[in-house]
């Protein structure tokens, strides 16, 4: 069987997924104008985010917010899904200036690491437009990928809000290339064109019902060979056997895991999402070891954001990647192998050639210490964790 150049650059970089990276200076571009023009910063705590909204909302809308946010924390408390109905109302409210930008600053980390991982993946893989942001809300991601990588990009979303924020801000940035449509995804209401697209991206919007058809209808979304992206709590949220069994049936093959996280602030730490890439038609099923594959890499991450001389806004893995010199990279993307080659002298003929890649082994699961993932006040291996923004 040949190698095709999108495999090898996909073999590669699951890998090695430090090799997802941007140069620095697009790294801090992307910050950048999710702060300037998204009002998307790192803002500390729950606390200091609902200041601000205070100093910068009406009274009317930071009563508001503080009603809507108390009632999703009790269902989150006991330990419950937020019904829709809650959901709908909380998308819709917050798709409004300057709320949107302070409210997403709680998950700036994942924001922004997840735009620079969506555009690394499409450069690394050559994938070609269009590109499908399913669950877009204001049209971040959609935008910003849009602008990064020259493709058409459509962004649906099922809060209309939402959607007519996402397409001012088309307007207002002068981005001709990527547009918004809403409507539920996966249900008959929404048009996403019949050519389909060279990858679909879907973060922080997975279902928590009905997977296995919104599996089938990303798939459904993609042209042969095309990429699909899922960001979420995979981890913990998704059992492993459903995904495999769902992913096959869908024709979507293993393409390899990653995360995306850092510093968040001082309620919750470092925290991470997982992603997991696809492929329409790869025949490659997902690993059986899936779960030991998550975080595995979190390990150089913590040195360099417990290093007393990286900024607070740096401490993400997105930062961490762009800074890891080139030539290490290209080392570290050089995994053990195995080789022996057993000779029959008497017969002059290879026995027994053997060939193994070591870095194929499913690595050992971390634990949470390792991970850093532990409450701000419990983790003092992750040295400044305590100290002020
Ligand atoms: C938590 S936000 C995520 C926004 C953005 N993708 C991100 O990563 O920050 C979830 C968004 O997904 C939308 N959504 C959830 N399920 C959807 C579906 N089936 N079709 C379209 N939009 C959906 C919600 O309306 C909401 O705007």
């Amino acid at each position: 069987m040949r190698l095709t150049a999108f495999d090898r650059s996909l073999i590669e970089a699951r890998r090695n997924p430090d090799l997802l990276t941007l140069p620095l200076e697009n790294v801090r571009l992307l910050d950048h104008l999710l702060t300037a023009e998204w009002g998307i910063r790192l803002l500390g705590s729950s606390d200091e985010r609902y200041a601000e909204i205070e100093r910068s909302c009406s009274a009317d809308v930071a009563a508001k917010y503080a009603d809507l946010y108390q009632q999703q924390l009790e269902y989150l408390i006991d330990g419950l899904p937020i019904p829709n109905a809650l959901e709908s109302v909380w998308y819709h409210f917050i798709a409004q200036d300057p709320l949107n930008g302070v409210v997403h600053s709680e998950k700036r980390t994942f924001i922004h690491g997840v735009a620079v991982l969506v555009v690394a993946l499409i450069r690394r893989l050559g994938v070609k437009g269009p590109i499908l942001d399913v669950g877009c809300h204001t049209g971040y991601h959609a935008l910003l990928v849009a602008r990064m990588t020259g493709l058409n990009v459509l962004g649906v979303d099922v809060s209309r809000a939402a959607v007519e924020y996402a397409s001012k801000k088309a307007v207002s940035l002068g981005v001709t290339s990527a547009r918004f449509s809403c409507g539920e995804f996966g249900a008959a209401d929404i048009q996403t064109g019949r050519d389909g697209f060279g990858m679909v991206y879907c973060s922080d919007a997975l279902p928590k019902r009905g997977r296995a058809r919104f599996l089938q209808a990303l798939a459904d979304s993609l042209t042969a060979g095309g990429v699909c992206v899922l960001v979420g709590n995979l981890s913990t949220e998704w059992d492993t056997k459903e995904l495999r069994r769902w992913a096959a049936a869908a024709s979507l093959g293993f393409g390899l895991v990653d995360d995306v996280g850092g510093w968040t602030g001082p309620d919750e730490g470092f925290r991470s999402k997982d992603v997991l890439v696809l492929v329409k038609d790869r025949k490659e099923p997902l690993p059986t070891h899936l779960q030991a594959i998550y975080h595995h890499h979190w390990g150089d991450f913590q040195s360099y954001a417990n290093a007393a001389d990286t900024p607070w806004e740096e401490k993400t893995v997105a930062h961490y990647r762009a800074k890891i010199p080139l030539n290490a990279l290209a080392r570290r993307g050089d995994p053990p192998r195995l080789r022996c080659h057993l000779r029959s002298e008497k017969h002059d003929r290879v026995l027994l050639a053997l060939d193994l890649d070591l870095g194929a082994q499913p690595p050992a699961r971390p634990s949470r210490r390792q991970l850093g993932l532990r409450p701000v006040d419990e983790a003092p291996d992750v040295a400044p964790l305590a100290a002020a923004q």
